[in-house]
């Protein structure tokens, strides 16, 4: 027979009641020295613990006091029991350090999360607390909260001439899961995509069944031309900063492609997932703009606010939205209510637009510090693409494999990535040698000192002389 509690994973064993002490003890300080009990961890009170394990209080109090004057547990005032901080003999440890050796982290991908305001985020949740009606705790609508919705609507309006209703609005967890939504609605049709562009798109896509065309990306982004003689009915697109290249659509292609999808009946996917971040100019507005009955724009807090938010949203034109919303209540139903009303509450206290207007600045200073560097450390290298966003694409001198030199610099503890990584084709000949490198987590210092480290690097190694 044994008993056990709810709020803490420990079993004892009632056939032996003499040990009951012991085995708290044992289990307790087993728990602590694996890692599964975390340093801060608060433990029940020892009433509670009693009255679930169903055994005297003193047995509780007896233990704890034991594992205290051992060192693995602290009484806080007003806090009650505490799980320490102790040194656990090596070996026994069951998690990971992280990675070790990795100094400069030029992937791209994310913001610098360290970024993030923390108590600006915790003002809107308490007030989004206060006001969220009661109803909203239950099952919500698929296309999200209406206050949320109505808060986007505003916002995209406003900051990316985005022409929408609230009911135009679906909320979903981060651009992944609103492409995954589409790529299930239009897999009939074929979806194109930019090559190179993001390699989990092209997967998402054919995961949902739809035939996935890889189209060509120049100077000018997008070869629109090529569009007719792929048969797809859709294209997924990056036109206000091409991922990963960096280019924007140019004008003349804006046009085309919305021909395209007006004369064919096709609809553009606009990943918009960077606009935020342009740093010479107003951005360029979305193509949604001009043709919301053909475009579905596509945005996300992962690259402005923090991707472990998983918000995003979809503004969908009238012909696809009953589609795209029954898809959505047939998967995970809706997002949380409460991150929901959070966002909107965040955004309408002027909060998201202080926030980019801070890290902004931060962001371009990082850019400007990697692009002087490679000036001055690695001049053979080129850094393309707008003045925009988290990374930049620098081509390498012809003749160079941009593969092994990312792994040379891994081995270093510098991580960036090749871009044949995000070609559909790498092995396509007589493409130019290019590193696709985001500054956005390293300071302007560790830019410098990065680079100038990964020019010794190449240098020393052979692998050749930039
Ligand atoms: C091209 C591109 N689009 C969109 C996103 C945002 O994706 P999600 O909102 O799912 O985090 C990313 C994030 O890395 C991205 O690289």
């Amino acid at each position: 027979m044994s008993t056990s509690s709810p709020e803490l994973f420990v079993e004892l064993d009632r056939s032996r009641p003499r040990g009951l002490r012991a085995q708290l003890e044992r289990s307790l300080r087993d728990a602590i020295r694996a890692g599964r009990l975390r340093p801060g961890v608060r433990l029940p009170s020892s009433r509670a613990l009693a009255a679930d394990l169903q055994i005297t209080r003193g047995v509780v109090i007896a233990a704890y006091h034991q594992l205290t004057a051992e060192g693995y547990l602290t009484s806080r005032q007003g806090w009650g029991t505490v799980v320490n901080t102790i040194t656990v003999p090596e070996g026994s440890q069951r998690r990971r350090p992280p990675p070790a050796g990795i100094r400069y982290d030029f992937q791209p991908g994310a913001p610098d999360v360290g970024l993030f305001p923390h108590a600006a985020w915790a003002r809107a949740t308490r007030a989004a607390m206060r006001s969220l009606p009661g109803r909203s705790l239950g099952y919500g609508d698929p296309a999200g909260l209406t206050e949320l919705r109505e808060t986007l609507a505003d916002y995209l309006g406003r900051v990316r001439g985005v022409s929408c209703e609230p009911d135009d609005v679906v909320v979903c967890n981060g651009f992944s899961h609103g492409l995954s939504l589409l790529a299930q609605v239009l897999a009939e049709r074929g979806i194109a995509v930019e090559d190179p562009g993001h390699p989990d798109w092209r997967e998402q896509i054919t995961w949902a069944g739809a035939s996935c065309h890889p189209i060509e990306v120049d100077d000018e982004g997008l070869r629109v031309d090529r569009l007719a003689a792929s048969g797809a009915g859709a294209v997924l697109t990056t036109p206000a900063h091409q991922y990963p290249t960096g280019v924007a659509l140019s004008p003349g292609r804006r046009t085309d492609l919305l021909d395209w999808a007006r004369t064919s009946g096709a609809y553009v996917i606009e990943d918009d997932y960077d606009a935020e971040y342009r740093y010479d100019r107003q951005p360029i507005g979305a193509l949604q703009g001009v043709a919301p009955d053909h475009v579905v724009y596509a945005g996300s807090l992962s690259k402005s606010l923090a991707p472990g938010l998983r918000l995003g949203w979809l503004v969908v034109p009238p012909a696809l939205r009953e589609e795209v919303v029954a898809t959505r209540a047939r998967g995970d139903r809706f997002t949380s209510s409460i991150i929901q009303a959070t966002v909107a509450e965040f955004v309408q206290r002027g909060d998201l637009d202080r926030h980019l207007r801070r890290t902004r600045r931060g962001y371009r200073q990082r850019r400007d510090a990697l692009i002087a560097a490679l000036r001055r450390h690695l001049p053979a290298c080129r850094a393309t693409g707008i003045s925009a966003g988290l990374h930049v694409l620098v081509t390498l001198p012809g003749g160079m494999d941009a593969t092994r030199l990312a792994a040379t610099a891994a081995r270093h503890g510098i991580l960036i990535q090749p871009l044949d990584r995000y070609r559909a084709c790498p092995a396509a000949p007589g493409r130019s040698p290019a590193l696709v490198m985001g500054y956005s987590r390293l300071t302007p210092h560790h830019i410098e000192e990065g680079i100038h480290h990964l020019a010794t690097i190449l240098n020393s190694d052979g692998v050749t002389t930039l």
